[in-house]
């Protein structure tokens, strides 16, 4: 498979490997940035323009194997997020980041970014997911409705960004200063917009509705601000599972919570997208940094 993969598509910068767990991955590096992309959930596990630190986090005790989601990176959730509407037995989080995703296409930028394409097809859903490594990280996640399709759908989708950070308790994230969210910590609770900078002091779970905002994270430790630039994406979801829930997950390291958050482009609960059959809609998310 790793030969075919090479021979179909040959760009420069580009080749495909078995990685952690036998699972094929494509490795693109070039003289702007690495990067590394599972064909397992279409899932970016790293990223990291040349000269500087990783921005993408990965845990120590992620799994990798065919029905398991992979803990850091950029998981993509979809068809739905977090658990399914009806179906209480349906994996979290969506089944596309729990299968593997074909390989489309490959292209050399002029700019000398990479881009892979992956794609699969759930249901009546085809989704394709472009994902540019250079001076930034672009990713682009395409959701066509088969224009055959018996009805109009709605789904989810969050581009679940694990970002890496010197220390939890150090680092803020603006942008979403003026935005009501709902906190998911013990339960669901609306909660108004408090005109403060995020910062991190114990679990933090929220789902910010109807903001389009860039959100810059501040990272003194680091010297440096991840910027998260975001296009067709109503929500924007803040993660850090702090001591308990971390303890709580087999994939997750006990102190790992300390040097990651979660910033996550998405589209989710009263943000969900209604496509007719034959209707398309893209989301994308830009990661960046700056000293
Ligand atoms: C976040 C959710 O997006 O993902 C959290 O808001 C959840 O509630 C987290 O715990 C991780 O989910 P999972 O399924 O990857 O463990």
């Amino acid at each position: 498979m790793i030969n075919q993969l090479q021979e179909n598509f040959s760009v420069p910068g580009l080749r495909f490997e078995s990685g952690e767990g036998g699972l094929v991955k494509a490795v693109i590096d070039t003289p702007l940035a690495s990067g590394e992309v599972y064909l397992h959930g279409a899932h970016v596990t790293a990223y990291q323009p040349k000269g500087a630190k990783p921005v993408l986090w990965m845990s120590g005790k992620s799994l990798f194997a065919e029905s398991k989601p992979i803990r850091g990176g950029v998981p993509i959730c979809f068809p739905w997020f977090g658990a399914h509407a009806s179906d209480p037995k349906a994996a979290a989080h969506g089944s596309a980041r729990l299968r593997p995703w074909d390989v489309l296409s490959a292209i050399s930028n002029a700019d000398g970014s990479v881009t892979i394409g992956l794609g699969t097809t759930i249901d009546h859903f085809s989704a394709t997911f472009d994902v540019t490594v250079g001076a930034k990280l672009t990713m682009a996640l395409k959701v066509a409705l088969a224009a055959d399709a018996p009805s109009p759908q709605s789904f989810e989708a969050a581009l679940h960004t694990y970002l890496s950070v010197s220390d939890i308790h150090t680092v803020s994230i603006e942008g979403l200063e003026t935005s009501d969210y709902l906190d998911k910590v013990g339960g669901t609770f609306a909660k108004v917009a408090d005109g403060e900078a995020i910062r991190f002091t114990s679990e933090l779970d929220r789902v910010y509705q109807n903001t389009d905002a860039t959100c810059v994270l501040r990272d003194p430790g680091f010297n440096r601000s991840i910027i998260v630039e975001k296009s067709n994406s109503k929500s924007t979801v803040i993660w850090n599972p702090w001591i308990a829930k971390s303890a709580r997950m087999p994939d997750f390291g006990d102190d790992e919570w300390q040097e990651m958050l979660c910033i996550e482009s998405a589209n989710v609960g009263e943000n969900a997208i209604v496509l007719n059959p034959g209707e398309t809609h893209v989301m994308t998310a830009v990661i960046s940094c700056k000293a």
